[in-house]
């Protein structure tokens, strides 16, 4: 695995992590049971994608970085809560490019092309999904 390559998946790695961090805090204030479910399913989505790439960088012999990107404290410092759910898709959109990106430089086929298009999808859909959900759900709230 080149230099490049190696970079961008650990900066998608601490950008999930990040995500996990955000959605852990998120879930500490929120009280309506469907939103905490959307939000708990992303989380464990994030989780899991996070362990993923740790263990891809590893096997392509990379070193997985250790930390967690800046996402979380700029979630924690949006504000109410839309707005902080907001900030949080704009995350998941950003995720998306980046993921877009990593897939240009990656070889076209094998475990770590198969990872950024699993996590392309899922991020496209989160976006969509989530964006869907919140209205339905803040309309409520
Ligand atoms: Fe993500």
């Amino acid at each position: 695995m080149g230099p490049a390559l190696e970079q961008i998946l650990n900066l998608l790695l601490e950008s999930e992590r990040a995500g996990v961090a955000a959605l852990d805090q998120l879930l500490g204030e929120v009280e309506n049971d469907e939103l905490r479910r959307l939000l708990a399913t992303s989380r464990e989505d994030e989780a899991a994608t996070a362990f993923a790439l740790e263990q891809l960088i590893r096997a392509n012999g990379g070193q997985p970085s250790g930390q967690i990107g800046p996402f979380a404290a700029k979630v924690a410092a949006a504000g109410v809560l839309a707005d902080r759910l907001k900030l949080l898709i704009r995350g998941e959109e950003w995720g998306a490019r980046k993921v877009e990106e990593a897939l240009a430089i990656a070889p076209q086929d094998g475990p770590i092309a198969d990872q950024l298009r699993r996590m392309a999808k899922r991020h496209r859909f989160e976006v969509e999904w989530g964006r869907a959900e919140l209205i339905r759900i803040m309309n409520k709230l």
